[in-house]
């Protein structure tokens, strides 16, 4: 079975693949105009992120039998089509979830703490205690909107910091893990919020205007889900009307972005998408591609 490899894998996960009997090419920065001509012969491909796997693609890879995504989502893949003509559409949807909590507790911290703007100002060799009075984390109340994997984890972690957690996630049914509360209340409870759910049609731009209004002024907000779920004009303004007193971006609309006008403000910090990247992550995510396409291998006989 031919595998085309076309973004940075583990290469422990390669060997292992190689090894199990697999033909492995890996042609990891190849580009999306490259790709619908290459692909042909392939019965399997290996992707994360950057390559998309849309209908025109699935059309030109005649052969393909199989497509892994090393990450969660499956919004990169138009895996409906994929599946209507017989391919296999998997991922490894619990190899990232430590490290994505990880880095919105870190937000958390660092939104409470301005540990930032705090340290651009120590760089820029001044002293300002008083301007960088804080804010705890215990006691206050998280909202946690998408209570999967992540949302879980990240809700673990911040009881074990003592703040109250409050969850929306219409698709689940009542748990006595969390208290799950409609949109609204949470909106108008929570004094940090925090995404975790997919994007979707449902979900495209779900936090706008009529959401920031709902929330407490001075609330905090971390998107480590995906750019499109907030409205980031309608933050803009949440944020230089008050509203919201920071936010952590790892995500956006567009990605990459260079020069956003979010952060032209102090109150923004951010991230290039780094949620899942940890030596960690991605070891277990190399490990998961392999294990699915080698299980998927054996069964084809
Ligand atoms: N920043 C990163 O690098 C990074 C890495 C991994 C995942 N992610 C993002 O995080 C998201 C969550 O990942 P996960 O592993 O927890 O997924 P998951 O599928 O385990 O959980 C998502 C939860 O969202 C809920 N949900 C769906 N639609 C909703 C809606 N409209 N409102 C509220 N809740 C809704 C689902 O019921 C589910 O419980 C992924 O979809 C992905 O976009 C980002």
């Amino acid at each position: 079975m031919k595998i085309l490899v076309c973004d940075p894998t583990e290469t422990t996960a390669i060997e292992r693949m190689r090894k199990a009997g697999l033909e492995v090419d890996v042609k990891d920065d190849i580009t999306a105009e490259d790709l619908p001509n290459v692909i042909p012969p392939y019965d399997g491909m290996v992707v994360r992120s950057r390559t998309k796997v849309r209908a025109p693609l699935i059309d030109a890879a005649k052969n393909l039998k199989v497509i892994v995504r090393g990450g969660v989502g499956l919004d990169t893949i138009d895996a409906d089509y994929a599946r209507s003509k017989g391919i296999t559409v998997m991922n490894t949807p619990l190899a990232s979830s430590a490290s994505v909590a990880e880095l919105t507790i870190g937000y958390l911290f660092a939104l409470a703490r301005s540990i930032y703007p705090v340290t651009a100002s120590m760089k820029a060799g001044k002293w300002e205690k008083k301007k960088f009075e804080g804010d705890e984390l215990g006691g206050k109340t998280l909202g946690v909107i998408g209570y999967g994997n992540i949302g879980k984890e990240v809700a673990r972690r911040a009881r074990a910091l003592d703040m109250q957690v409050i969850a929306y996630d219409p698709c689940i049914p009542a748990t006595q893990d969390v208290e799950l509360v409609s949109l609204d209340e949470l909106l108008s409870h929570a004094d940090y919020i925090t995404l975790h759910l997919p994007h979707n049609a449902e979900s495209h731009n779900m936090i706008g205007a009529a959401q920031f209004a709902k929330m407490k002024t001075g609330v905090r907000l971390v998107n480590c889900a995906r750019g499109c779920i907030v409205d980031e004009d309608a933050l803009y303004d949440a944020l230089i009307s008050g509203k919201v007193a920071g936010a952590a971006l790892d995500v956006f609309a567009e990605e990459p972005c260079q020069g956003h006008r979010l952060f032209t403000l102090d109150q923004v910090i951010g991230s290039p998408h780094i949620g899942a990247a940890t030596k960690e992550a991605q070891g277990r995510v190399g490990a998961e591609v392999a294990d699915k396409l080698i299980e998927f291998y054996k069964k084809m006989g």
